[in-house]
């Protein structure tokens, strides 16, 4: 008898303490590309295997992880603020929090930032999510602990993602991890090592699922999303090496799109980000044949000069970057381009800026993503070039392309009026709670009245007036393919 109650009250115990460990609480967050997004539902569903909850709460949390970004200094100032935070949040409301550095900054950084930072107990690098659950443990008996390995293989393809933030509608799915390209200003062959695909396989399960679960939309994502190459694992740069067999089995981008494309024909699948250099005519001739995949190519060129695209190590010349736009233009030809630019990389000068300026008029982005130049150490611009464009220069330059990319902008929003687009609505409109606000294939959003419409829907929208960024319309009985007017 007493045998059994002390067997009961084992039980009991052991159910209390599952409890216990259910009820600890993470606060996640995350800095930078959208791969450190994805990434942190990798981390979240690690972490809910170690009874873990989300919280959206700093004061509650048991565990606080940041997901940090490198690329420019003013990315990682911005972290070192958040722990700013984190500390005062610990000191006056929360003294039993834990917090742990993640990402490209962890890789930077290592043991410096347990070093430099009091508030920080552990750091992990991108390949080194799968090893938390023992850093954690290591945390948990009081001692700092870090994992900054940069791995060969990882691709997390066997972990299932736990969606956060998400609006059920649009959803990330990485495909590679690292990059091999070596831009002489680039911090991320450094932080998040060498280029691997992840196994198409473990791909379609997870736009699969989401489709089941309700999503509409897939943005597959990698450093350099032309470069997939799947020949049953192992690094980019081995393929060379491979078996006859894996040779003749392999699986590229543009094959792995039209996979994606055929599997689910009815989600919207979009990708980032494209190298000018990698993205070939197969993938541009995918894109045309599958109605479901999105008509919008990011292509960040940089800088309109060849002479700086050469000390970039970007690997193409302004003629060739023109070739590829023209191209695109011709095999699709309602297809949105954006830009990624860079002004003030060390040596440039006033002429190679207008050569910039030139490039940008040929293209007319719909869009783009524009920065001065911020040497990162380690990286071979950081190493053997002076940093020597002042940095009123650099401002200077760069509001004078944000003001051309808006006049640009303009322009392409413009050439919508009148014309009826498919929009996927994912929320509703920030200026108004009698709109929805969606994108339409080419990335550009549009919002319209809600009407009867629900989140997750596929909308006939006539665009009737915009913005620089944003199209302004009515549902219409008229579909894309109708044209302009009835
Ligand atoms: N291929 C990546 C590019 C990552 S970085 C992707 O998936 O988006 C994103 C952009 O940041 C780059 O295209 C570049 O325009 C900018 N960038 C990278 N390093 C930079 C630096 N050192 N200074 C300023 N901008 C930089
Ligand atoms: Fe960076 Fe160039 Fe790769 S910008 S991420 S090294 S393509």
């Amino acid at each position: 008898m007493e045998k059994i109650i002390d067997e009961n009250k084992q039980g009991e115990a052991l159910v209390l303490e599952q409890k216990d460990t259910n009820k600890r609480k993470l606060f996640i967050e995350s800095y930078g590309c959208s791969m450190n997004f994805s990434d942190s539902e990798i981390v979240a569903s690690i972490m809910a295997n170690q009874g873990f909850n989300t919280t959206q709460k700093l004061e509650e949390a048991d565990l606080v992880l940041v997901n940090t970004c490198s690329i420019r200094d003013k990315a990682e100032q911005t972290v070192r603020k958040r722990l700013e935070k984190y500390n005062a949040v610990k000191r006056d409301l929360n003294p039993k929090m834990k917090v742990g550095v993640l990402g490209c900054m962890a890789e930077r950084l290592k043991t410096k930032f347990l070093e430099e930072e009091k508030i920080v107990d552990l750091v992990v690098g991108p390949d080194a999510y799968k090893d938390l659950p023992n850093l954690l443990a290591e945390v948990d008996e009081g001692r700092d602990a870090i994992n900054v390995i940069l791995s060969k293989e990882e691709t997390y393809g066997d972990i299932s993602p736990v969606r956060l933030n998400t609006n059920g509608v649009t959803a990330f799915v990485s495909i590679t991890r690292g990059c091999d390209n070596m831009c002489t200003f680039c911090v991320v062959p450094f932080t998040r090592g060498r280029e691997r695909s992840r196994d198409p396989q473990s791909i379609l399960e997870e736009v699969n699922d989401l489709w089941n679960r309700g999503y509409k939309e897939i943005t597959l994502l990698g450093q350099n999303v032309d470069s997939y190459l799947w020949y049953g694992g192992g690094l980019k740069k081995d393929f060379e090496k491979a078996s006859d067999i894996q040779k003749a089995t392999a699986v590229n981008f543009s094959n792995l799109l039209e996979i994606c494309a055929k599997a689910q024909p009815k989600m919207r699948i979009r990708f980032s980000t494209s190298n000018p250099q990698d993205l070939t005519l197969d993938v541009i001739e995918t894109m045309a044949k599958f109605d479901n995949i999105c008509n919008h190519i990011h292509l960040p060129v940089q800088s309109g000069s060849n002479r700086v695209l050469k000390a970039m190590n970007r690997l193409h010349t302004r003629e060739e970057y023109f070739a590829l736009i023209d191209n695109i233009r011709r095999i699709i030809p309602n297809c949105a381009i954006s830009q990624d630019m860079i002004v003030g990389f060390p040596t440039e000068t006033e002429e190679d800026f207008q050569d910039t300026v030139s490039l940008m008029e040929y293209v007319k982005y719909n869009f783009g993503y524009m920065f001065t130049y911020s040497e990162r150490p380690g990286t071979m611009a950081g190493r053997n070039m002076e940093d020597d464009v002042p940095e009123e220069t650099k401002k200077r330059r760069l509001q004078d392309i944000v003001d051309l990319q808006r006049v640009h902008s303009e322009i392409r929003t413009k050439e919508y009026l009148n014309t009826v687009v498919e929009v996927l609505i994912e929320k509703e409109s920030k200026k108004s709670a009698q709109q929805w606000s969606g994108r339409t294939s080419q990335n550009i959003v549009c919002v319209f009245p809600k009407a009867d419409y629900n989140i997750g829907d596929f909308v006939n929208v006539k665009v009737t007036d915009c913005t620089s960024a944003t199209l302004i319309g009515e549902a219409s009985p008229l579909t894309p393919e109708g044209g302009t007017e009835a």
